[in-house]
């Protein structure tokens, strides 16, 4: 059974906090490491331009959220992890879903239509200081989810209708163009709570009242200890109940210990010891990462050859997609008119045979080649990067017919590589006519 896509962007717009990391990376890392999945993650940082107009905090920001996620636990190797300004092919999408998306849907869309409303209430014209990126967001993000074919998003319930909005456009571009669309749906988490802040209010850059992941042990506690309590006296019974400090000190323990903490409560623990013990229990999970995230931001080279890296794997997946999509809307070689013919006198130029590159549920990369009626003819063995996939396919383009042997024990080679097998009935003179198709093409 093909594993179930799991897709999660993550806006750069901001220093990642324990509200994030208790209901956004710690989840999400854990879902990545379920063998029946497979993970998407990447940094929305055209998203980051909708509401940032600093370049050097979209950069900041990018570096420390790529940071975090990596020192939370999240293993490339095993997830897609990207940047979105990475994707050529997402923006080209943008376009094409643009070009389907009904405009009254995104009138009401919650965040542009808040942004009217309060223009309105203010009595400005409803447009008033509003960039046509926050009318177009939901578009960009529809994209980023069809692009890899997402079966399931873990959102907050601010951004289900989102979701639905994807879900509209694919099944507008499906119903004009062919299949070729996933329609995904959202996760909503229920069971993850949102974290309260300084100020009992949900954490949240907005209220100004976070509480910074990566904070030094002594800023971590002191923001801690400004947390707001009632006034009630150490030697007093206390609720759990609605209390910001007891909600945080939930997220980091064990269940033993939130029971422990409860009985404290009860019996009338101090706010100050109350507070110790949350500090404690949060910096005993934060420690180990707050190294490995220094040491991560000490050297952005790094993070940003993880990311190139993982364009070059997405983009094993988006290139072929769009150049299927291009063709699909009619964005297509006119030499592939129907009966045109490549040059006077020249017989009607062939169709193509076609390589099919995609990464596995084993984590490899693949290919598959198709001739001219889509017929899979050969399949690849699994490579560990999706380079030596794309370098062997340039190399099978160009002609090398001669190097080609197949052997019924152990499969199809080039030269002395052994590149997979034929599929059943299929003949080595198949492979090298589909290849010569693709000389001739060059021609
Ligand atoms: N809009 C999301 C947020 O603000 C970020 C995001 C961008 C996203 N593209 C996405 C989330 C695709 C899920 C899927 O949180």
């Amino acid at each position: 059974m093909k594993k179930q896509r799991i897709l999660t962007g993550i806006t750069t717009s901001g220093t990642p906090h324990l509200g994030n990391y208790a209901g956004a990376i710690r989840p999400a890392i854990e879902a990545s490491r379920l063998s029946d999945v497979e993970s998407f993650y990447f940094l929305a940082d055209y998203h980051a331009l909708v509401k940032v107009q600093d370049p050097a905090r979209v950069q900041r920001s990018t570096l420390e959220i790529a940071a975090s996620w990596l020192a939370a636990g999240l293993d490339p190797n095993t997830v897609w992890f990207y940047r979105q300004s990475d994707i050529p092919e997402i923006p080209e999408l943008t376009w094409l879903l643009t070009c389907v998306a009904g405009k009254g849907l995104l009138n009401r869309a919650h965040a542009y239509k808040a942004a009217v409303d309060k223009n309105v209430a203010d009595g400005e014209d409803p447009d008033a200081g509003i960039n046509a990126g926050l009318f177009m967001y939901p578009v960009l993000m529809a994209a980023d989810i069809l692009m890899f074919g997402a079966n399931k998003v873990p959102v907050g319930r601010d951004q289900v209708q989102h979701i639905e909005m994807a879900r509209d456009f694919a099944a507008r571009f499906n119903h004009i163009y062919g299949e070729h669309f996933v329609l995904p749906t959202a996760a909503i988490d229920e069971s993850v709570a949102t974290l309260p802040g300084l100020d009992g209010r949900k954490m949240s850059k907005s209220y100004d009242n976070t509480i910074p992941l990566f904070a030094p042990p002594a800023e971590l506690k002191k923001l801690i200890f400004s947390i707001v309590t009632d006034s009630r006296a150490p030697g007093e019974a206390k609720a759990t109940e609605g209390s910001a400090l007891f909600q945080l000190y939930q997220a980091f323990a064990s269940a033993q210990e939130a029971e422990g903490m409860r009985a404290a409560f009860a019996d009338g623990i101090g706010w100050g010891d109350a507070k110790q013990a949350l500090f404690e229990v949060v910096d005993r999970q934060v420690a180990p990462m707050r190294d490995k995230y220094q040491s991560l931001i000490d050297q952005p080279i790094e993070i940003e050859a993880v990311l190139r890296e993982g364009a070059i794997k997405a983009r094993t997946i988006t290139a072929p997609f769009i150049a299927e999509l291009r063709q699909a809307v009619g964005l297509r070689d006119l030499s592939e008119m129907p009966g045109s013919s490549r040059r006077a006198g020249a017989q009607q130029s062939p169709r193509l045979a076609s390589f099919k590159q995609y990464r596995d549920s084993d984590g490899k990369f693949y290919f598959k080649l198709l001739d001219a009626e889509g017929r899979q003819l050969v399949q690849s063995l699994g490579h560990t990067s999706a380079r030596d996939v794309g370098v062997l396919i340039a190399r099978l383009k160009h002609g090398v017919a001669e190097e080609l042997r197949h052997e019924a024990s152990s499969g199809l080679h080039l030269g002395s590589e052994l590149l997979g097998a034929l599929m059943d009935d299929v003949e080595l003179s198949d492979v090298i006519e589909a290849l010569a198709s693709f000389a001739e093409a060059a021609s």
